[in-house]
């Protein structure tokens, strides 16, 4: 997936443009997993609407490939910091409404158990929302994005409304199906252990106007020790990078 020197503008009510992101570019490989850190307003999801196409870019092009983005697909799969789900429908019901969503008939729904089985949900397709715990009712959102097979999975801020020990236990669930599907993930957090944690390569934010102000390699072996002196140097070094560019903004 490329994003080639994108930017989206905004119309203020008063008629003033506001650019929201500034020639954006960044290549995602096949299988990788991308996390995208800033503070606030800095464009990550912007940039991820219009990945998504949920948005149209004012200048610059989106490719998958070689073929520019033209619209939503289901191969672009989306999950947001809310799980969104259907406080009516049982769990099941829940994930089977992406294939539903997607306008699949209901004859695939035997998919449906597979993928609430992947999340690791077994025993809990009957349930409704309001009996499921945060880090549950992302499990389903996550089996209801996984089940259209997306090759490329779109994560904004998943894991922003969970409590640490959860949000923990769900960075290594993420993990893990991103190992087992080898969907390429774009991962939008705030988090920066969470960002050094689970990428392949950081890409680190700044606002006013947003824009890409640098591109990390994590080339820490996996799992990742949250505690190594590699890791805490990075985590200096980013934490470093987002001061700067908070100052420069000033
Ligand atoms: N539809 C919109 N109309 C006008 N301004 C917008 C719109 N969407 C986002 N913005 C502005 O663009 C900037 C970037 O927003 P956003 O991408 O949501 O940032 P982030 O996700 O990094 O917090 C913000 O200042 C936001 O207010
Ligand atoms: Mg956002």
């Amino acid at each position: 997936m490329r994003v080639c020197d994108v930017s989206k503008r905004f119309l203020s009510p008063d008629g003033t443009e506001f650019i929201a992101l500034k020639s954006a570019s960044l290549e995602v490989g096949s299988g990788e997993l991308v996390s995208l850190v800033g503070p606030s307003g800095c464009g990550k999801s912007t940039l991820l609407r219009l990945i998504a196409s949920l948005d149209t870019p004012s200048a610059g092009e989106l490719l998958v490939g070689t073929e520019p983005i033209t619209g939503p697909e289901a191969s672009r799969g989306l999950v947001f910091q809310d799980p969104n789900l259907f406080p009516w429908l049982t769990v099941r019901r829940n994930v089977q409404a992406g294939l539903v969503a997607r306008g699949v008939l209901q004859q695939k729904a035997h998919e449906v158990d597979e993928y609430i089985r992947l999340v690791g949900l077994e025993g809990f397709a009957d349930s409704f929302p309001h009996h499921l715990s945060g880090g549950m009712a992302q499990r389903v959102a996550l089996a209801r994005a996984l089940i259209n097979h997306p090759k490329i999975l779109l994560l904004d801020e998943p894991l922003g409304a969970l409590d640490a020990f959860t949000r923990m236990r769900m960075q290594d669930e993420v993990l893990r199906l991103w190992q087992t599907r080898r969907t390429t993930m774009l991962f939008v957090t705030h988090d920066i252990d969470e960002a050094i944690y689970m990428s392949d390569r950081i890409v680190i934010m700044s606002p006013r106007p947003g824009r890409i102000e640098r591109i990390i390699d994590v080339n820490l072996p996996r799992p990742r020790q949250r505690s190594s002196p590699e890791f805490l140097k990075l985590r200096g070094d980013i934490l470093e990078l987002l001061d700067f560019s908070h100052h420069t903004d000033a």
